[in-house]
């Protein structure tokens, strides 16, 4: 039987402070200037046979590997042959690029669908950018131009535009912070990396919830689109009625998109944050923590995963390097912008997210909203039955100094700098805190991982990088344009690969029967009321997919689907 226990009622006192010790010798944090990615976290050293993947993650994964691999080794002279023989616009060398192993959705290839467009923004690999417009200047100091005639004309709205914000009906996404993490190449070129071989747009897309009519439900669409910030020159404005110049304008839309989630939404907010965690947890919570045996399913193989990606930040010539828009240091400006920014991790939590994103209201079709509220919800009365459990106020929480120390290191921005978390040591902070972590480690990181195998990997919908410079006129829009500013197809015969084998689930979440809190007594009504809590949320998951129409639906946060921890 597991048992738990505070320092206070430690049988072995001195071996526990021992313990506490040695893992704060094992476990050691990058300082100053040897962190590429600093003010970031990351792991210096760490116990390496405690963190590699297991022996049943490796035997699990290494088919995956293997069918991918062959793959594009197979696929490399066929798209190479397909690209030179088909004509300059041909999108079908893209075509053939998935294998037997994970075939994305048809749906994935409605690239000239408008409102699968739109959806995207809600329901996507990163539905957490968009944000509701309040008011007519608001709109105006985003997108200057834009008319009520051409917003009805794109959208078949009766309404003018300041109807339409009054109705909680006026979205945009806005990609500034690429702007902000860009190092202009060329003195006086203000539209930052224009001349380069790839192009990272900063856009700005407005979209628009049209009403319910009829039998049809409301549905988001777009209205107009700019491939750069406002002030910017040349920088015109895209309509739906604009053809290929409109098409041209979507993929500077999803390329910003791709590099956002790449470097903020998912390697950021998901795999950073939790490393931090797992540093300050490993460091300061021994063994027979009650805390320590409830993060620990929350912590597996990311330290370890996260080497990866620190290498690839580090050290130029590597995938992050080749693959992505800006040049490696602007992708780690990008990455670490939230954290230069001072943004508390808490308002990472869907529910303080989306007030800040105006979101709370407004937007009857947004099931990542849907799906992440309660997966909050349920990681924090998780969290909160574990919590009371051990300690019945915050004097108990500052009684143990274990916990005093992990609070300490974890926002303390020499160590793990999780800006925002315990503003005050007590019961509450706590809670949040470690909701945040059970949440990000699960719905967190799976909303943003899992989803791109479908949705980021067939280029003429979705890429990484423009690879042609933006347009200067609409003139110029044209089917061979678009072609151009798809990458070459062994890129995205690459970018397949490697997303590919990313798509590897160890796990699912609430599964505990590996980790000692599956079997310690103290927390089976938690875990029980878990587990509870979990299957309604997937049957009301189930229920919403088998009626969602075409294209627009979203099962990335059912339960069955989330892991327990960033693994890979
Ligand atoms: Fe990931």
């Amino acid at each position: 039987m597991t048992t738990a226990s505070l320092p206070q009622d430690a049988s072995f006192p001195l071996l526990r402070t021992l313990e506490s010790r040695v893992a704060r010798f094992r476990y050691r944090y990058r300082h100053g200037e040897e962190n590429t990615i600093r003010p970031v976290a990351a792991a210096k050293c760490f116990p390496i046979f405690r963190e590699i993947y297991s022996p049943s993650w490796a035997l699990r994964h290494i088919p995956l590997v293997l069918a991918s691999t062959v793959n594009r080794a197979v696929k490399k002279p066929l798209v190479k042959f397909l690209d030179r023989r088909r004509s300059p616009w041909s999108l079908e060398p893209f075509d053939v690029i998935p294998g037997f192993y994970h075939r994305p959705p048809a749906d994935s290839r409605d690239y000239r669908d408008d409102g699968y467009f739109a959806f995207r923004r809600v329901g996507g690999a990163c539905p957490t950018l968009i944000s509701r417009i309040t008011s007519t200047a608001e709109l105006l100091a985003k997108m200057p131009s834009l008319t009520d005639a051409e917003f009805q004309a794109a959208t078949g709205a009766t309404t003018d535009l300041a109807a339409a914000i009054a109705a909680n009906r006026i979205f945009v996404a806005d990609y500034v912070r690429l702007q902000e993490a860009l190092r202009p190449q060329h003195p006086g070129n203000d539209r930052d990396s224009r001349f380069r071989d790839k192009y990272l747009p900063a856009p700005v897309l407005v979209l628009y919830e049209r009403p319910a009519t009829g039998t049809a439900p409301e549905d988001l669409v777009p209205v107009a689109i700019t491939a750069d910030q406002p002030g910017t020159s040349p920088n015109p404005m895209f309509l739906p009625a604009d053809g290929d110049a409109w098409q041209i304008a979507k993929t500077y839309v999803e390329v910003a998109d791709n590099n956002w989630h790449f470097a903020i939404g998912h390697l950021y907010r998901c795999h950073f944050l939790m490393e931090a965690f797992a540093l300050a947890t490993r460091r300061n919570l021994p063994r027979r923590h009650p805390l320590r045996m409830l993060l620990d399913p929350h912590l597996r193989f990311t330290i370890f995963t996260n080497v990866v990606a620190y290498s690839y930040f580090a050290n130029t010539g590597q995938l992050y390097d080749r693959m992505y828009s800006g040049t490696l240091e602007e992708s780690r400006a990008l990455f670490a912008s939230s954290s230069v920014a001072g943004d508390s991790a808490l308002d990472l939590l869907p529910s303080r997210d989306l007030a800040a994103r105006k979101l709370d209201v407004g937007l009857a079709r947004y099931p990542w909203r849907e799906d992440a509220l309660r997966w909050e919800g349920i990681a924090r009365d998780y969290v909160r039955r574990v919590v009371t459990t051990y300690y019945p106020d915050s004097a108990a929480v500052t009684d143990d100094p274990e916990v005093v120390a992990f609070a300490t290191e974890l926002r303390s921005p020499s160590f793990a700098n999780v800006q925002g978390v315990f503003a005050t040591i007590d019961r509450a902070s706590l809670i949040e805190a470690l909701t945040l972590a059970v949440y990000t480690a699960g719905a967190g990181h799976s909303a943003m991982h899992f989803p791109m195998i479908d949705l980021y990997t067939y280029a003429p919908t979705q890429c990484e990088s423009a690879w042609a410079p933006p347009l200067r006129t609409k003139a110029e829009g044209t089917p061979t344009r678009f072609r151009q500013t798809l990458p070459p197809v062994t890129e995205a015969l690459e970018n397949f690969y490697q997303v590919e084998i990313g798509h590897f689930r160890y796990d699912v979440f609430g599964d505990f029967r590996d980790y000692a809190i599956g079997s310690l007594d103290a927390v089976r009504p938690a875990v029980d009321a878990l587990a509870a809590d979990l299957a309604a949320l997937a049957t009301d998951i189930d229920a919403r997919e088998r009626t969602a129409p075409p294209r627009r639906g979203y099962p990335y946060l059912h339960p069955s689907l989330v892991t327990n921890s960033v693994n890979i």
